[in-house]
């Protein structure tokens, strides 16, 4: 049935359905819903079994830890055992928004959230329907990104759609998600800080606030102030494409295409416009498909994944990214989109036929 066939008001609609989602919730079931980061598949973090269909469906192994999404920041006491100081002033600058932060869990936390772990990710989302869920529902939400484990993540309902199709109780439609890469993730669990997943808030803005420091005043990043990388289950499978994906810089952007069509293969680009300008005169029939990018990080990551799964298409045989520039800017960027070229590679070394 659609509410809007019967000439109900959009904000009605909506308003119905976010009701239906969060009585599905409650019977156990899952729920695909928007943020501003990605779509997330919704199961109530604290029933076990919806959590097993959720990893069963998402086809992720359960050791696999998942972020419970809460409403405000003040739930985070119901969900840590111990919150330090560092996560308020963070949740205080950040939420609701794209940051998800690591706690040492309460003892009522499932390991089937945590994945067994001692730890457990929070994040308090900005995104309206999302934060309508979250009242209407009463309490935590865990969401993995709406895709089949190791693909790319959904920035709308389509995505989500397409990936899960008739699996669900319930898509809640909130139009294309404007962050459009996941949450940056902050681990607080223990010592000094780490940046577990970059994300578009930087590590500079989350030391800033960490030193008492307005965000815009400059801040020099030292390496070992905030800590690299642990997040379990950084495979470098994640946010793969179906088709293969190289990063070349832009100085070598013309002898790269030149060679791949030498070899017989189809490459679809993306690129940016000055590349795409200089290019001109090679954008030939062979290359399938070129998609201009935006010099602005923040509209490029809103445009990645779409534009991703626009060229991963099964008549293109690879999708040359041009690298983008090395600045902390775009530190996330890199991050997904070397994921995005690390497995594919993998499995061309090992002469595996993808
Ligand atoms: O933007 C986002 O964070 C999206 C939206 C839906 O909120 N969610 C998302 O979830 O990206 P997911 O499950 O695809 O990625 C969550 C990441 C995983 O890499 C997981 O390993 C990490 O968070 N994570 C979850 N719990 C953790 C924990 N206790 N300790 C360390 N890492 C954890
Ligand atoms: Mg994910």
């Amino acid at each position: 049935m659609s509410y809007l066939s019967l000439g109900y008001p959009k904000s009605m609609v909506e308003h119905q359905f976010i009701l239906e989602a969060a009585a599905a919730l409650e019977r156990g079931e899952l729920v695909a819903f928007p943020t501003e980061t990605v779509y997330g598949l919704g199961a109530d973090a604290g029933n076990a079994e919806a959590l097993r269909s959720l990893y069963r469906l998402k086809g992720r192994p359960a050791s696999h830890p998942s972020i419970v999404h809460l409403q405000g920041a003040e739930d985070m006491e119901l969900w840590s055992s111990a919150v330090p100081d560092a996560a308020w002033l963070l949740a205080d600058a950040f939420w609701p928004g794209p940051l998800t932060l690591v706690l040492p869990k309460a003892a009522c936390v499932l390991d089937e959230l945590t994945g067994g772990q001692t730890t457990v990710a929070i994040r308090v989302p900005a995104h309206e329907l999302a934060q309508e869920l979250l009242t209407f529902f009463g309490r935590g939400i865990a969401a993995p990104s709406a895709n089949k484990f190791g693909r790319v993540s959904p920035t709308c309902a389509d995505d989500v759609r397409r990936e899960f199709s008739s699996d669900l109780a319930l898509i809640i439609d909130g139009g294309q998600c404007q962050v459009g890469i996941e949450s940056t993730i902050v681990d607080l669990s223990g010592g000094e800080p780490r940046i577990l997943r970059p994300g578009m808030i930087s590590e500079s803005s989350i030391l800033a606030v960490l030193s008492g420091k307005t965000v815009a005043e400059p801040i020099e990043v030292s390496s070992t102030s905030i800590q690299s990388p642990r997040v379990p289950g950084a495979l470098l499978s994640h946010y793969a494409p179906g088709c293969l994906l190289q990063l070349v810089e832009a100085s070598s952007l013309a002898a790269k295409i030149q060679s791949v069509l030498e070899e017989g293969k189809r490459p679809s680009l993306m690129i940016f416009p000055r590349s795409a300008e200089a290019l001109t005169s090679i954008l030939v029939p062979g290359i399938i498909k070129h998609l201009i990018c935006s010099e602005n990080p923040e509209q490029y990551a809103r445009d990645l994944y779409r534009q991703v799964r626009l060229l991963d298409s099964p008549d293109t045989d690879l999708i040359l990214v041009e690298r983008p520039p090395q600045s902390e800017a775009w530190t996330a960027i890199q991050d997904r989109l070397s994921k995005a070229a690390g497995q594919r590679f993998r499995f061309e070394q090992e002469g595996i036929d993808v």
